[in-house]
Protein backbone atom coordinates (compact mmCIF):
# COMPACT_ATOMS: atom_id res chain seq x y z
CA UNK A 1 0.00 0.00 0.00
CA UNK A 2 1.47 3.43 -1.06
CA UNK A 3 1.75 5.65 1.67
CA UNK A 4 3.99 8.68 -0.20
CA UNK A 5 3.30 9.46 -3.53
CA UNK A 6 6.89 8.33 -4.48
CA UNK A 7 5.31 4.74 -4.02
CA UNK A 8 2.03 5.32 -5.53
CA UNK A 9 3.58 7.06 -8.82
CA UNK A 10 6.10 3.58 -8.69
CA UNK A 11 3.74 1.00 -8.47
CA UNK A 12 0.91 2.60 -10.84
CA UNK A 13 3.56 2.45 -13.27
CA UNK A 14 2.80 0.38 -17.08
CA UNK A 15 5.81 -1.78 -17.72
CA UNK A 16 6.29 -2.56 -21.52
CA UNK A 17 6.59 -6.45 -19.83
CA UNK A 18 4.61 -6.51 -17.03
CA UNK A 19 1.50 -5.03 -18.54
CA UNK A 20 -1.59 -6.86 -18.03
CA UNK A 21 -4.76 -6.74 -20.04
CA UNK A 22 -7.90 -5.48 -18.08
CA UNK A 23 -11.43 -5.64 -19.53
CA UNK A 24 -13.49 -3.09 -17.97
CA UNK A 25 -17.45 -4.62 -17.37
CA UNK A 26 -19.35 -2.83 -19.62
CA UNK A 27 -22.64 -4.03 -17.65
CA UNK A 28 -21.28 -1.62 -14.69
CA UNK A 29 -19.81 1.64 -16.73
CA UNK A 30 -20.42 4.18 -14.02
CA UNK A 31 -22.67 6.97 -15.08
CA UNK A 32 -21.33 10.29 -16.08
CA UNK A 33 -23.73 12.64 -14.59
CA UNK A 34 -24.55 12.65 -10.39
CA UNK A 35 -27.58 12.89 -9.69
CA UNK A 36 -29.47 14.11 -6.42
CA UNK A 37 -33.40 12.45 -6.14
CA UNK A 38 -36.24 14.77 -5.48
CA UNK A 39 -33.94 18.56 -4.54
CA UNK A 40 -34.85 21.69 -5.84
CA UNK A 41 -33.48 22.75 -9.17
CA UNK A 42 -32.38 25.80 -10.46
CA UNK A 43 -32.00 26.06 -14.29
CA UNK A 44 -29.90 28.10 -15.92
CA UNK A 45 -29.47 29.95 -19.06
CA UNK A 46 -26.65 29.54 -21.32
CA UNK A 47 -25.23 32.85 -21.65
CA UNK A 48 -22.23 34.40 -23.76
CA UNK A 49 -19.29 36.41 -22.73
CA UNK A 50 -17.66 39.51 -23.77
CA UNK A 51 -15.88 38.57 -27.24
CA UNK A 52 -12.10 38.46 -26.29
CA UNK A 53 -9.44 36.67 -27.44
CA UNK A 54 -8.32 33.39 -25.64
CA UNK A 55 -4.98 34.65 -25.12
CA UNK A 56 -5.98 37.78 -23.92
CA UNK A 57 -8.16 35.87 -21.48
CA UNK A 58 -5.14 34.16 -20.29
CA UNK A 59 -2.51 36.77 -19.94
CA UNK A 60 -5.10 39.14 -18.24
CA UNK A 61 -3.07 39.84 -14.69
CA UNK A 62 -5.01 39.28 -11.63
CA UNK A 63 -7.43 41.70 -10.69
CA UNK A 64 -6.49 44.83 -8.61
CA UNK A 65 -9.76 45.22 -7.11
CA UNK A 66 -12.71 43.10 -5.24
CA UNK A 67 -15.62 42.90 -6.88
CA UNK A 68 -19.02 43.69 -4.84
CA UNK A 69 -21.14 41.50 -6.09
CA UNK A 70 -22.23 38.87 -8.87
CA UNK A 71 -25.51 38.72 -11.36
CA UNK A 72 -27.11 35.95 -12.11
CA UNK A 73 -26.40 36.59 -15.52
CA UNK A 74 -22.47 36.36 -14.63
CA UNK A 75 -23.67 33.55 -12.95
CA UNK A 76 -24.92 31.74 -15.96
CA UNK A 77 -22.04 33.02 -17.75
CA UNK A 78 -19.44 31.29 -15.57
CA UNK A 79 -21.48 27.87 -15.51
CA UNK A 80 -21.42 28.01 -19.57
CA UNK A 81 -18.25 28.35 -19.98
CA UNK A 82 -16.45 26.27 -17.16
CA UNK A 83 -17.94 22.72 -17.63
CA UNK A 84 -20.50 22.35 -20.40
CA UNK A 85 -21.66 19.80 -22.59
CA UNK A 86 -20.50 20.96 -25.92
CA UNK A 87 -21.14 18.82 -29.21
CA UNK A 88 -21.93 15.37 -30.04
CA UNK A 89 -20.15 12.46 -31.45
CA UNK A 90 -21.69 9.27 -32.36
CA UNK A 91 -19.88 6.06 -32.53
CA UNK A 92 -21.59 2.85 -33.23
CA UNK A 93 -23.24 1.87 -29.81
CA UNK A 94 -24.58 5.25 -29.62
CA UNK A 95 -23.48 9.02 -28.82
CA UNK A 96 -21.29 10.15 -26.63
CA UNK A 97 -21.55 14.24 -25.27
CA UNK A 98 -18.08 16.17 -25.31
CA UNK A 99 -17.06 18.87 -22.56
CA UNK A 100 -15.11 21.78 -22.60
CA UNK A 101 -12.85 20.09 -20.91
CA UNK A 102 -10.85 16.90 -21.55
CA UNK A 103 -10.98 13.60 -19.71
CA UNK A 104 -8.71 9.90 -19.96
CA UNK A 105 -11.21 7.76 -21.16
CA UNK A 106 -13.65 10.56 -21.76
CA UNK A 107 -14.94 8.62 -17.85
CA UNK A 108 -15.37 12.37 -16.46
CA UNK A 109 -14.93 11.76 -12.84
CA UNK A 110 -14.92 15.01 -11.81
CA UNK A 111 -18.29 17.39 -10.40
CA UNK A 112 -18.65 20.87 -9.47
CA UNK A 113 -20.43 22.62 -6.94
CA UNK A 114 -20.55 25.94 -5.59
CA UNK A 115 -21.79 28.15 -2.08
CA UNK A 116 -23.09 31.27 -3.42
CA UNK A 117 -24.59 34.02 -1.41
CA UNK A 118 -26.55 37.16 -2.37
CA UNK A 119 -27.35 36.50 -6.35
CA UNK A 120 -30.23 38.11 -7.12
CA UNK A 121 -32.61 35.79 -7.78
CA UNK A 122 -31.44 33.29 -6.31
CA UNK A 123 -31.78 31.42 -2.46
CA UNK A 124 -28.54 31.42 -0.58
CA UNK A 125 -26.67 27.88 -0.30
CA UNK A 126 -24.03 25.31 -1.60
CA UNK A 127 -25.26 24.20 -5.07
CA UNK A 128 -24.47 20.98 -7.23
CA UNK A 129 -24.06 22.08 -11.20
CA UNK A 130 -25.59 19.35 -13.10
CA UNK A 131 -23.54 19.01 -16.00
CA UNK A 132 -26.24 17.43 -18.55
CA UNK A 133 -29.11 19.49 -17.16
CA UNK A 134 -27.09 22.67 -17.35
CA UNK A 135 -28.82 23.90 -13.72
CA UNK A 136 -27.85 23.90 -10.12
CA UNK A 137 -29.04 21.78 -7.42
CA UNK A 138 -29.66 22.64 -4.13
CA UNK A 139 -27.76 21.16 -1.24
CA UNK A 140 -27.98 23.44 1.33
CA UNK A 141 -29.86 26.08 2.31
CA UNK A 142 -28.39 29.50 3.61
CA UNK A 143 -25.17 31.71 4.27
CA UNK A 144 -22.37 29.50 4.05
CA UNK A 145 -19.41 31.17 2.74
CA UNK A 146 -18.33 32.10 6.24
CA UNK A 147 -18.27 28.20 6.68
CA UNK A 148 -14.41 27.73 7.06
CA UNK A 149 -12.72 24.56 5.29
CA UNK A 150 -9.30 25.67 5.73
CA UNK A 151 -6.57 24.26 7.71
CA UNK A 152 -4.72 26.40 10.06
CA UNK A 153 -2.30 25.79 7.79
CA UNK A 154 -3.59 26.92 4.56
CA UNK A 155 -2.85 30.37 2.54
CA UNK A 156 -3.54 33.02 4.85
CA UNK A 157 -3.88 35.43 1.66
CA UNK A 158 -7.65 37.02 1.59
CA UNK A 159 -8.50 35.41 4.56
CA UNK A 160 -9.87 38.54 5.75
CA UNK A 161 -12.19 39.26 2.62
CA UNK A 162 -15.28 37.67 2.70
CA UNK A 163 -15.89 35.19 -0.67
CA UNK A 164 -18.38 36.28 -3.47
CA UNK A 165 -18.92 32.96 -4.10
CA UNK A 166 -16.40 29.69 -3.62
CA UNK A 167 -16.40 26.86 -6.25
CA UNK A 168 -15.22 23.36 -5.47
CA UNK A 169 -14.05 20.71 -7.85
CA UNK A 170 -14.02 16.86 -6.70
CA UNK A 171 -13.45 14.01 -8.65
CA UNK A 172 -15.46 10.51 -8.18
CA UNK A 173 -13.31 7.56 -7.33
CA UNK A 174 -14.82 4.70 -9.00
CA UNK A 175 -15.59 6.67 -12.74
CA UNK A 176 -12.15 6.60 -14.21
CA UNK A 177 -11.29 3.69 -11.77
CA UNK A 178 -13.79 1.56 -13.67
CA UNK A 179 -11.08 1.57 -16.85
CA UNK A 180 -7.62 2.26 -14.73
CA UNK A 181 -7.87 1.17 -11.50
CA UNK A 182 -5.19 1.51 -9.27
CA UNK A 183 -3.40 4.26 -11.60
CA UNK A 184 -6.74 5.95 -11.93
CA UNK A 185 -6.20 8.76 -9.24
CA UNK A 186 -3.41 10.10 -11.41
CA UNK A 187 -6.09 10.49 -13.91
CA UNK A 188 -8.33 11.99 -10.86
CA UNK A 189 -5.85 15.25 -10.37
CA UNK A 190 -4.76 15.85 -14.33
CA UNK A 191 -8.61 16.01 -14.91
CA UNK A 192 -9.61 17.89 -12.29
CA UNK A 193 -6.59 20.04 -13.29
CA UNK A 194 -7.98 20.62 -16.77
CA UNK A 195 -11.66 21.49 -14.93
CA UNK A 196 -9.86 23.94 -12.60
CA UNK A 197 -8.05 26.05 -15.32
CA UNK A 198 -11.25 26.30 -17.33
CA UNK A 199 -13.45 27.71 -14.15
CA UNK A 200 -10.78 30.03 -13.81
CA UNK A 201 -10.75 31.60 -17.28
CA UNK A 202 -14.42 32.58 -17.47
CA UNK A 203 -13.40 34.48 -13.91
CA UNK A 204 -10.79 36.37 -15.49
CA UNK A 205 -12.58 36.90 -18.84
CA UNK A 206 -15.40 38.21 -16.11
CA UNK A 207 -12.42 40.33 -14.24
CA UNK A 208 -13.12 38.75 -11.21
CA UNK A 209 -10.69 38.54 -8.64
CA UNK A 210 -10.02 34.85 -7.20
CA UNK A 211 -7.53 32.79 -5.07
CA UNK A 212 -7.28 29.04 -5.69
CA UNK A 213 -6.56 27.01 -3.06
CA UNK A 214 -4.96 23.16 -3.18
CA UNK A 215 -4.66 23.22 0.69
CA UNK A 216 -7.86 22.86 2.64
CA UNK A 217 -9.02 20.43 5.61
CA UNK A 218 -10.04 17.68 3.30
CA UNK A 219 -12.51 15.87 5.65
CA UNK A 220 -14.67 19.37 6.63
CA UNK A 221 -14.84 19.94 2.51
CA UNK A 222 -16.19 16.60 2.18
CA UNK A 223 -18.49 16.47 5.21
CA UNK A 224 -19.71 20.12 3.87
CA UNK A 225 -20.49 18.72 0.21
CA UNK A 226 -22.18 16.13 1.66
CA UNK A 227 -19.97 13.39 0.00
CA UNK A 228 -19.39 9.80 0.58
CA UNK A 229 -15.78 10.23 1.24
CA UNK A 230 -15.02 6.68 0.59
CA UNK A 231 -15.98 7.59 -2.73
CA UNK A 232 -15.88 11.07 -3.94
CA UNK A 233 -13.41 13.87 -2.83
CA UNK A 234 -12.59 17.41 -3.06
CA UNK A 235 -9.65 18.19 -4.60
CA UNK A 236 -9.25 21.98 -5.43
CA UNK A 237 -11.28 25.03 -4.37
CA UNK A 238 -11.70 28.54 -6.05
CA UNK A 239 -12.43 31.59 -4.09
CA UNK A 240 -13.56 34.72 -5.66
CA UNK A 241 -13.13 37.74 -3.04
CA UNK A 242 -15.68 40.16 -2.60
CA UNK A 243 -14.68 43.70 -1.55
CA UNK A 244 -16.61 43.34 1.82
CA UNK A 245 -14.55 42.15 5.18
CA UNK A 246 -15.88 39.58 7.20
CA UNK A 247 -15.44 38.42 10.45
CA UNK A 248 -13.39 35.57 11.23
CA UNK A 249 -14.64 32.32 9.07
CA UNK A 250 -16.44 30.19 11.45
CA UNK A 251 -15.22 26.96 11.83
CA UNK A 252 -18.54 25.57 13.85
CA UNK A 253 -20.01 22.02 13.00
CA UNK A 254 -22.14 21.54 10.24
CA UNK A 255 -25.20 19.84 9.56
CA UNK A 256 -24.49 16.00 7.65
CA UNK A 257 -26.44 15.95 4.82
CA UNK A 258 -29.24 13.59 4.02
CA UNK A 259 -27.76 9.90 3.04
CA UNK A 260 -29.31 10.54 -0.16
CA UNK A 261 -27.03 13.05 -0.81
CA UNK A 262 -23.97 10.89 0.09
CA UNK A 263 -25.83 7.85 -1.91
CA UNK A 264 -25.56 10.42 -5.06
CA UNK A 265 -21.12 9.55 -4.63
CA UNK A 266 -22.38 5.82 -5.77
CA UNK A 267 -21.89 6.07 -9.65
CA UNK A 268 -22.46 2.41 -10.59
CA UNK A 269 -24.79 -0.39 -9.03
CA UNK A 270 -22.01 -2.84 -8.81
CA UNK A 271 -18.60 -0.71 -7.69
CA UNK A 272 -15.24 -2.26 -6.99
CA UNK A 273 -13.41 -0.77 -4.26
CA UNK A 274 -9.67 0.48 -4.85
CA UNK A 275 -7.78 0.25 -1.59
CA UNK A 276 -4.88 2.00 -3.16
CA UNK A 277 -7.21 5.11 -4.27
CA UNK A 278 -8.02 5.99 -0.66
CA UNK A 279 -4.50 5.16 0.57
CA UNK A 280 -2.87 7.87 -1.84
CA UNK A 281 -5.52 10.13 -1.06
CA UNK A 282 -5.01 9.69 2.84
CA UNK A 283 -1.64 9.90 2.33
CA UNK A 284 -1.74 13.09 0.23
CA UNK A 285 -4.52 14.77 2.36
CA UNK A 286 -1.84 16.38 5.12
CA UNK A 287 -0.97 20.47 4.84
CA UNK A 288 2.66 20.73 5.58
CA UNK A 289 2.59 24.15 7.75
CA UNK A 290 4.45 26.98 6.40
CA UNK A 291 6.50 25.42 3.06
CA UNK A 292 9.58 26.74 2.30
CA UNK A 293 9.78 28.77 -0.65
CA UNK A 294 9.94 27.38 -4.41
CA UNK A 295 12.87 25.01 -5.03
CA UNK A 296 14.28 24.95 -8.36
CA UNK A 297 12.59 21.95 -9.69
CA UNK A 298 14.21 21.45 -12.98
CA UNK A 299 17.82 21.06 -11.71
CA UNK A 300 16.56 18.66 -9.27
CA UNK A 301 14.43 16.91 -12.14
CA UNK A 302 16.68 16.52 -14.74
CA UNK A 303 20.01 17.27 -16.95
CA UNK A 304 20.10 21.45 -16.52
CA UNK A 305 20.51 22.94 -20.03
CA UNK A 306 24.15 24.69 -20.93
CA UNK A 307 22.43 27.88 -21.70
CA UNK A 308 18.80 28.99 -22.00
CA UNK A 309 17.22 31.23 -24.84
CA UNK A 310 14.02 33.66 -24.42
CA UNK A 311 10.91 32.86 -26.50
CA UNK A 312 9.43 36.38 -27.31
CA UNK A 313 5.85 36.37 -28.27
CA UNK A 314 5.26 36.34 -32.16
CA UNK A 315 5.62 39.48 -33.84
CA UNK A 316 2.56 39.03 -35.80
CA UNK A 317 -0.25 36.98 -33.50
CA UNK A 318 -1.54 34.38 -35.43
CA UNK A 319 -5.49 34.11 -36.64
CA UNK A 320 -7.40 33.25 -33.18
CA UNK A 321 -10.85 32.59 -32.86
CA UNK A 322 -12.79 34.00 -29.22
CA UNK A 323 -12.39 32.57 -26.07
CA UNK A 324 -15.63 31.26 -25.41
CA UNK A 325 -15.70 29.54 -29.47
CA UNK A 326 -12.29 27.97 -28.46
CA UNK A 327 -14.16 26.31 -25.34
CA UNK A 328 -16.98 25.45 -27.04
CA UNK A 329 -15.42 23.63 -30.03
CA UNK A 330 -12.38 21.99 -28.23
CA UNK A 331 -11.84 18.49 -28.76
CA UNK A 332 -9.03 15.75 -28.95
CA UNK A 333 -7.62 15.84 -31.79
CA UNK A 334 -5.08 13.08 -33.17
CA UNK A 335 -5.50 13.35 -37.17
CA UNK A 336 -2.01 15.10 -36.98
CA UNK A 337 -0.89 16.02 -40.29
CA UNK A 338 2.57 15.69 -40.98
CA UNK A 339 3.65 19.56 -41.33
CA UNK A 340 6.17 22.09 -39.83
CA UNK A 341 4.49 23.69 -36.63
CA UNK A 342 5.24 27.37 -38.08
CA UNK A 343 7.54 29.53 -35.39
CA UNK A 344 4.20 32.05 -34.59
CA UNK A 345 2.50 28.94 -33.68
CA UNK A 346 4.53 27.35 -31.39
CA UNK A 347 5.67 30.91 -29.90
CA UNK A 348 2.10 31.67 -29.34
CA UNK A 349 1.19 28.12 -27.45
CA UNK A 350 4.45 28.67 -25.28
CA UNK A 351 3.33 32.86 -24.91
CA UNK A 352 -0.15 31.19 -23.69
CA UNK A 353 1.76 28.18 -21.25
CA UNK A 354 3.86 31.23 -19.59
CA UNK A 355 1.05 33.56 -19.48
CA UNK A 356 -0.36 35.17 -15.87
CA UNK A 357 0.39 33.19 -13.36
CA UNK A 358 1.68 33.58 -10.25
CA UNK A 359 4.81 32.68 -11.09
CA UNK A 360 6.02 32.80 -7.04
CA UNK A 361 3.00 31.00 -6.20
CA UNK A 362 4.50 27.86 -4.69
CA UNK A 363 2.14 25.57 -6.03
CA UNK A 364 2.75 26.28 -9.54
CA UNK A 365 6.49 25.67 -9.54
CA UNK A 366 5.89 22.38 -8.20
CA UNK A 367 6.15 20.80 -11.84
CA UNK A 368 8.54 21.12 -14.84
CA UNK A 369 6.88 21.93 -18.39
CA UNK A 370 9.33 20.64 -20.88
CA UNK A 371 8.57 19.45 -24.66
CA UNK A 372 10.32 17.68 -27.32
CA UNK A 373 10.15 19.42 -30.84
CA UNK A 374 10.04 17.21 -33.74
CA UNK A 375 8.52 19.24 -36.54
CA UNK A 376 8.54 23.02 -35.36
CA UNK A 377 10.19 25.43 -37.60
CA UNK A 378 13.52 27.39 -36.56
CA UNK A 379 13.47 25.06 -33.50
CA UNK A 380 15.93 22.20 -33.40
CA UNK A 381 14.52 18.97 -32.85
CA UNK A 382 15.38 17.89 -29.51
CA UNK A 383 14.02 17.77 -25.80
CA UNK A 384 13.95 20.67 -23.98
CA UNK A 385 13.08 22.59 -20.44
CA UNK A 386 10.47 25.35 -20.44
CA UNK A 387 11.75 28.08 -17.59
CA UNK A 388 8.18 29.48 -17.84
CA UNK A 389 8.91 32.92 -15.13
CA UNK A 390 11.21 33.58 -17.71
CA UNK A 391 9.87 32.39 -20.80
CA UNK A 392 12.87 30.70 -21.80
CA UNK A 393 14.04 27.64 -22.90
CA UNK A 394 17.22 25.28 -22.48
CA UNK A 395 17.90 22.25 -25.08
CA UNK A 396 18.40 19.02 -22.39
CA UNK A 397 19.28 16.90 -25.62
CA UNK A 398 19.02 17.05 -29.64
CA UNK A 399 17.97 14.51 -31.79
CA UNK A 400 14.29 14.09 -32.77
CA UNK A 401 12.75 11.72 -30.06
CA UNK A 402 9.21 11.76 -31.60
CA UNK A 403 9.00 8.67 -32.81
CA UNK A 404 10.55 7.20 -29.50
CA UNK A 405 8.38 9.07 -27.59
CA UNK A 406 5.75 7.76 -29.34
CA UNK A 407 6.81 4.00 -28.77
CA UNK A 408 6.92 4.84 -24.97
CA UNK A 409 2.97 5.90 -25.23
CA UNK A 410 2.04 2.81 -25.99
CA UNK A 411 2.38 2.75 -29.74
CA UNK A 412 -0.22 5.30 -30.07
CA UNK A 413 0.71 5.84 -33.68
CA UNK A 414 -1.14 9.29 -34.62
CA UNK A 415 1.01 10.69 -31.81
CA UNK A 416 4.50 10.26 -34.06
CA UNK A 417 2.41 12.85 -36.65
CA UNK A 418 2.99 15.48 -33.85
CA UNK A 419 4.79 18.45 -34.80
CA UNK A 420 5.80 18.81 -30.50
CA UNK A 421 5.26 16.59 -27.37
CA UNK A 422 4.71 18.51 -24.64
CA UNK A 423 5.40 16.90 -21.31
CA UNK A 424 5.18 17.35 -17.44
CA UNK A 425 7.73 15.64 -14.69
CA UNK A 426 8.61 16.06 -11.49
CA UNK A 427 11.22 14.84 -9.07
CA UNK A 428 9.22 12.90 -6.57
CA UNK A 429 11.55 12.86 -4.24
CA UNK A 430 12.46 16.14 -4.17
CA UNK A 431 8.65 16.98 -4.43
CA UNK A 432 7.44 15.14 -0.75
CA UNK A 433 10.70 16.40 0.84
CA UNK A 434 9.49 19.93 -0.04
CA UNK A 435 5.73 19.45 0.72
CA UNK A 436 4.84 16.47 1.62
CA UNK A 437 3.16 14.03 -0.26
CA UNK A 438 0.47 16.85 -1.25
CA UNK A 439 3.17 18.29 -3.22
CA UNK A 440 1.68 15.65 -5.61
CA UNK A 441 -1.57 17.05 -6.00
CA UNK A 442 0.15 20.04 -6.81
CA UNK A 443 2.30 19.01 -9.34
CA UNK A 444 -0.71 17.15 -10.95
CA UNK A 445 -3.02 19.71 -11.04
CA UNK A 446 -0.59 22.21 -12.16
CA UNK A 447 0.11 19.94 -15.30
CA UNK A 448 -3.15 19.53 -16.08
CA UNK A 449 -4.10 23.33 -15.58
CA UNK A 450 -1.41 23.66 -17.79
CA UNK A 451 -2.81 20.97 -20.36
CA UNK A 452 -6.00 22.74 -20.28
CA UNK A 453 -4.36 25.93 -21.70
CA UNK A 454 -2.54 23.45 -24.32
CA UNK A 455 -5.45 21.84 -25.71
CA UNK A 456 -7.53 25.75 -25.73
CA UNK A 457 -4.80 27.73 -27.10
CA UNK A 458 -4.53 24.89 -29.72
CA UNK A 459 -8.06 24.71 -30.40
CA UNK A 460 -8.25 28.85 -30.91
CA UNK A 461 -5.45 28.54 -33.71
CA UNK A 462 -6.85 25.47 -35.63
CA UNK A 463 -4.43 23.62 -34.43
CA UNK A 464 -4.57 20.23 -32.53
CA UNK A 465 -4.12 18.72 -29.03
CA UNK A 466 -4.07 15.12 -27.31
CA UNK A 467 -3.61 14.47 -23.65
CA UNK A 468 -1.74 11.35 -23.21
CA UNK A 469 -1.98 9.69 -19.80
CA UNK A 470 -0.80 5.79 -20.72
CA UNK A 471 3.07 5.61 -21.53
CA UNK A 472 5.82 3.65 -19.66
CA UNK A 473 6.80 5.61 -16.71
CA UNK A 474 10.17 4.29 -16.43
CA UNK A 475 11.39 4.39 -20.36
CA UNK A 476 9.57 7.68 -20.62
CA UNK A 477 12.02 8.90 -18.14
CA UNK A 478 14.83 7.51 -19.38
CA UNK A 479 13.77 9.35 -22.73
CA UNK A 480 13.82 12.74 -21.32
CA UNK A 481 17.02 12.59 -19.42
CA UNK A 482 15.61 12.96 -16.19
CA UNK A 483 17.10 11.97 -12.84
CA UNK A 484 16.57 8.45 -11.56
CA UNK A 485 13.86 10.05 -8.68
CA UNK A 486 11.88 12.14 -10.94
CA UNK A 487 9.14 10.60 -13.49
CA UNK A 488 7.31 12.49 -16.46
CA UNK A 489 3.29 12.81 -15.20
CA UNK A 490 1.53 13.45 -18.20
CA UNK A 491 1.89 14.50 -21.61
CA UNK A 492 0.29 16.38 -24.77
CA UNK A 493 0.78 16.08 -28.20
CA UNK A 494 0.33 18.73 -30.68
CA UNK A 495 0.81 20.40 -34.21
CA UNK A 496 -1.00 20.73 -37.66
CA UNK A 497 -4.15 18.35 -38.38
CA UNK A 498 -5.25 17.20 -41.51
CA UNK A 499 -9.04 18.74 -40.98
CA UNK A 500 -10.81 20.06 -38.05
CA UNK A 501 -13.97 18.61 -36.74
C1 LIG B 1 -5.39 13.06 -18.36
C2 LIG B 1 -5.77 12.64 -19.76
C3 LIG B 1 -5.18 11.54 -20.34
C4 LIG B 1 -5.53 11.15 -21.64
N1 LIG B 1 -4.88 10.09 -22.22
C5 LIG B 1 -5.16 9.75 -23.49
C6 LIG B 1 -4.42 8.72 -24.14
O1 LIG B 1 -3.50 8.12 -23.56
N2 LIG B 1 -4.75 8.43 -25.42
C7 LIG B 1 -5.74 9.08 -26.10
O2 LIG B 1 -5.97 8.77 -27.27
N3 LIG B 1 -6.46 10.07 -25.51
C8 LIG B 1 -6.19 10.42 -24.23
N4 LIG B 1 -6.88 11.46 -23.63
C9 LIG B 1 -7.97 12.15 -24.35
C10 LIG B 1 -9.34 11.58 -23.94
O3 LIG B 1 -9.49 10.30 -24.47
C11 LIG B 1 -10.46 12.52 -24.42
O4 LIG B 1 -10.37 13.72 -23.72
C12 LIG B 1 -11.84 11.94 -24.19
O5 LIG B 1 -12.05 10.79 -24.97
C13 LIG B 1 -12.93 12.96 -24.54
O6 LIG B 1 -12.81 13.38 -25.88
P1 LIG B 1 -12.63 14.92 -26.26
O7 LIG B 1 -11.41 15.42 -25.55
O8 LIG B 1 -12.49 14.94 -27.76
O9 LIG B 1 -13.85 15.65 -25.81
C14 LIG B 1 -6.53 11.87 -22.35
C15 LIG B 1 -7.12 12.99 -21.76
C16 LIG B 1 -6.74 13.38 -20.49
C17 LIG B 1 -7.35 14.61 -19.88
Amino acid sequence: MATSATDYHGQTSYDRHKLDGHFPDWANKPNLCKKYPNLKTVPLHHEGIPDEKLSQVIGKKEMAKNSGSVSLKQLCQIFSLAYPLTVKSHYPGGEFLHRSVPSAGGLFPCELYATLENVPDLDDGLYHYSVDQHSLVQLRGGKFLGYDVMTSHSEASGKESRPLMSFFITAIFFRSAWKYRDRSYRYHLLDTGHLLENLLLPLKALGLRFEIHYDFDDSKANHFLGLDSQKEVCLAMVRVLGNQTSPKASAENIEDLPETCQNASQVSPKEIQYPELWKIHSATSLVRPSPDPPQDMISQTGRVPDSWEKIPQPEKWPREMSYAQSVLTRRSLRNFADQTLSESHFKALLAMLCAGDRHDAFQENSVCMGFIAGNVENIEPGSYWVDRAESSVGLIRAGNWISSMTHICLDQDWLARAAVHFFFAVNLEALEQTWGPRGYRYAMLTAGRLGQRLYLGATAMGLGCCGIGAFYDQEASALSDLNPESRMLYLLGAGQVKKQF
